[in-house]
């Protein structure tokens, strides 16, 4: 990458506004070129945008916030850029409480609600077009010449249908500002420093809770994104299937390669770091370094979820024979997962309590495991009595989805895990068993072996829809997808 024109003085950088600097200070830039570059540049203003497709959406989810918190100024950041090392950043990706909101994804973005009546007026802050006459635009890091263009106020006005003002004006606006305020925190430590002495961390936090238990119930638009991204995640296993012998001949970072192409093409990411575990791997649960060999006769866990452009995942859980084909013992304990997760599908629905899918999994998982003799004479029900089963399922059996992989996870105990599921809710089902390389309560041929199978499940008003049922999940079908995908 190119090298920016950077100041004699980083301390010149940082303290003086670049309108305010002067050319000499650019080392290579004359008065004449600094000159030349003010002008010849077209108007490239857009008129006429359309809004963007969930504006109508973003409006009535602020309309509701709005009603929550009436009277109180509430602000919401985007984030800024983080750096990674030295003058290089990680991609951006915007506070989920920003998006879910605006719709926008612009960094440095900031929304606020101002009490105005019975309501709120919103306005979007943002970073508008760079500044030609004072070189910003070619010398600022942050320039439209060096990152891309960026849409006018006015353009992000009709795309959004929120006013838009500039945002460099808004810490000292807030810092002016009285009366009573909340803030999503987190995200932005220049607004947050300047509203330090007018926020408490016990009200900042019934906003953030307010913004997940939102979340819990997804709109119409929310469920298509997470269509779209299981469907998008169905095609990266696919990807997958068919280099597995690829896979074999370098490692799982092949994997997780193949993965990430799919969802760069068809998303803004993946959702969540990708889980690409082969053979004993699969036992630990998050196993991201994925630098380990990827064998024959081994499984491979593969848990991975493409975020959509809209910034909603999905988490997707397959465990596959690398070589296309379950042994017996390898059949034997995926099945079981199988059938628990079953079980655990089954239980959702409109009015059931949250937990009882998980429950119901966790019976089949300890029915199976006291049945294999791995809990001494204990039976199932003295076994789920003490959680001995634990030793082998290890996590809970799923969690909401949504723009956040582990979605509403701020909401309370009464909302989320003690409360009733409802149409509209998306949540994972993924039951698990993994028995550990180094257990030697177990046989040895259990040992090394970890399954999980995870699927993403919509509440409906009578049920529930499986929405990554694309991708097989029984084993004898799973042997046949995967032969057909490698025939091509
Ligand atoms: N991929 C993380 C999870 O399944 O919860
Ligand atoms: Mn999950
Ligand atoms: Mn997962």
């Amino acid at each position: 990458m190119a090298e920016q024109l950077t100041p004699e003085t980083p301390e010149e950088s940082e303290e003086q506004p670049i309108k305010q600097r002067k050319n000499g200070l650019y080392p290579g830039v004359s008065d004449e070129l600094a000159e030349n570059m003010k002008s010849g540049w077209a108007d490239t203003e857009l008129h006429g945008l359309e809004p963007i497709a969930q504006a109508a959406h973003t409006a009535d989810r602020r309309t509701a916030l709005s009603a929550r918190f009436p009277g109180e100024r509430l602000v919401i950041p985007a984030g800024n850029l983080k750096t990674r090392s030295n003058d290089t950043e990680y991609s951006f990706r915007a506070s989920t409480e920003y998006a879910y909101l605006t719709g926008d994804q612009t960094q440095d973005g900031v929304l606020v609600l101002e009490p105005r009546g019975d309501g709120h007026e919103a306005t979007v802050y943002l970073l508008p077009r760079s500044d030609r006459e004072n070189g910003e635009f070619w010398l600022d890091g942050q320039g439209e010449l060096w990152v891309g263009r960026r849409h006018s106020l006015s353009e992000a006005e009709q795309l959004l249908g929120i006013p838009a003002k500039d945002v460099r004006e808004l810490a000292a606006a807030l810092k002016e500002a009285t009366g009573p305020v909340r803030a999503v925190r987190g995200h932005d430590a220049g607004i947050e420093a300047a509203l330090a002495d007018k926020v408490t961390a016990e009200r900042d936090e019934e906003l953030r809770v307010y913004l997940s238990e939102a979340r819990l119930v997804k709109d119409a638009f929310e469920v298509a994104e997470l269509r779209k991204a299981c469907e998008a995640t169905a095609r990266g296993f696919e990807d997958v299937v068919k280099v597995l012998d690829k896979a074999e001949a370098t490692s799982e970072r092949y994997i997780e390669g193949t993965f990430f192409l799919r969802a760069r093409v068809e998303g803004n990411d993946i959702g969540y770091g990708s889980i690409c575990a082969a053979g004993p791997h699969a036992t630990t649960l998050h196993w991201v370094r994925n630098d380990g060999a990827v064998r024959a006769g081994e499984l491979l866990l593969l848990d991975a979820g493409v975020e959509t452009n809209e910034l909603y995942t999905a988490d997707v859980t397959r465990t596959l024979p690398i070589n296309g084909t379950f042994s017996p013992l390898q059949r034997k304990i995926y099945d079981a997962v199988y059938e628990a997760q079953e079980a655990g599908i089954a239980a959702v629905r409109p009015g059931a309590p949250y937990r009882a899918f998980h429950d119901a999994a966790q019976r089949v998982l300890a029915e199976k495991l006291v049945e294999w003799g791995l809990c001494g004479d204990l039976d199932v029900e003295k076994v789920l009595e003490l959680g001995l089963q634990r030793r082998w399922t290890l996590h809970g059996t799923g969690h909401m989805l949504g723009m956040d992989v582990h979605d509403c996870a701020a909401a309370r105990t009464e909302t989320y895990v003690a409360g009733d599921l409802e149409p509209g809710m998306c949540l994972t089902v993924e039951p698990g068993l993994y028995f550990q390389a180094d257990d030697l309560t177990v046989p040895e041929e259990y040992r090394g072996i970890g399954v999980r199978i995870e699927d993403d499940i919509l509440v409906t008003e009578d049920g529930n829809e499986n929405l990554s049922a694309s991708l097989p999940r029984r084993s004898d079908e799973v042997e046949a997808w995967m032969a057909r995908v490698k025939q091509g």
